[in-house]
């Protein structure tokens, strides 16, 4: 099986190590040669940071960064790939032109995936002469620790591609959760967007502080983070967008983000990533 990874940012380059660590041979692709040498040198430090603790051997760490092999031309990296999973940014043209490149250079029988958070396959895949090859695999982050992938197919994607995606999570060490029909969120974002609205809602309301709503979710659910820390670590920015996506797309008065929240990210406090969000880092 040879997989090519397109696009080498902060998913893309851990999709190919964990493929790698799992015996898989990659090729990680990125028109930025800059973001190769980063996602190689980020790849590099995880698995170190995993034989410093004696969770991987050091020939184990170097054989599975050795399988990941990097690339700036498209056609090198998915000549011979049986299946290709593009990662590159969420932005829609830009997804449609690399379908389009993808079909006329990967193998015919080459399964085209997506790791589109917001973007259903079908919107993407008849770019392609191969719709019923197309189909989102969605990945979560950081991809090297979370297990879940959750398999999308579109109205056009065929049994035998669905069971190929849901193979290759598996192969790669993950868990693979089918979802038959293309719906904004898919599961894990739409339940987590329903309690964190809620959780928006009981703070806008003067109910109770976010620190207080965090610690009634973490020891009362037993969540690891509660959705305002959750929020600071994923990025207030990130969580905004995809609010403001769901009220946009649905109309529905539920998904308004929160006027706190629009506050936070106007005020440039994103989380973690810029020092202070909910909290103060
Ligand atoms: N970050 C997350 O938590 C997360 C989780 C699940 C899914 N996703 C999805 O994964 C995708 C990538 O997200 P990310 O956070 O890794 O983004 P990122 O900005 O970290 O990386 C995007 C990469 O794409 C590369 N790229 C852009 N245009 C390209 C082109 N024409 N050819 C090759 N490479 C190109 C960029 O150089 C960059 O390295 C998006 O679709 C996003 O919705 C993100």
């Amino acid at each position: 099986m040879r997989l090519a990874v397109v696009g080498a940012g902060s998913m893309g380059a851990q999709i190919a190590q964990q493929a790698a660590i799992n015996g898989l041979e990659v090729r990680l692709q990125d028109q930025s040669p800059e973001q190769l040498r980063r996602a190689d040198a980020s790849n590099r430090g995880h698995l170190m940071r995993r034989v410093e603790k004696g969770k991987l051997a050091a020939l184990d760490a170097e054989a599975a960064l050795a399988r990941v092999r990097t690339s700036i031309a498209l056609a090198d990296a998915v000549g011979d790939a049986d299946f290709v999973i593009e990662a590159v940014f969420e932005d829609l043209e830009l997804k449609r032109s690399i379908f389009a490149d993808l079909d006329r250079l990967a193998p015919a029988a080459a399964v085209l995936a997506s790791n589109s958070s917001t973007m259903g396959i079908s919107k993407i895949a008849d770019a392609t002469r191969r719709p019923e090859s197309c189909v989102n695999m969605h990945f979560f982050y950081p991809v090297l620790v979370m297990d879940l992938v959750e398999v999308v197919r579109g109205p056009a994607t065929s049994d035998a591609t669905v069971k190929r995606a849901m193979q290759l999570a598996r192969d790669m060490g993950r868990a693979p959760v089918l979802i038959n029909k293309e719906i904004d969120g898919f599961i894990v974002n739409r339940i987590l967007h329903a309690a964190s609205q809620e959780a928006y809602r009981l703070l806008d309301a003067g109910v109770a502080s976010f620190e207080d709503i965090d610690v009634a979710v973490e020891k009362g659910l037993n969540w690891p983070m509660g959705p305002f820390r959750l929020g600071d670590f994923s990025g207030l920015d990130v969580t905004y967008s995809a609010r403001l996506h769901m009220y946009k797309t649905t109309g529905d008065e539920r998904y308004r983000p929160s006027p706190q929240l629009e506050a936070k990210v106007k005020a440039g406090k994103l989380g973690r990533k810029t020092g202070e969000g909910w909290y103060r880092y």
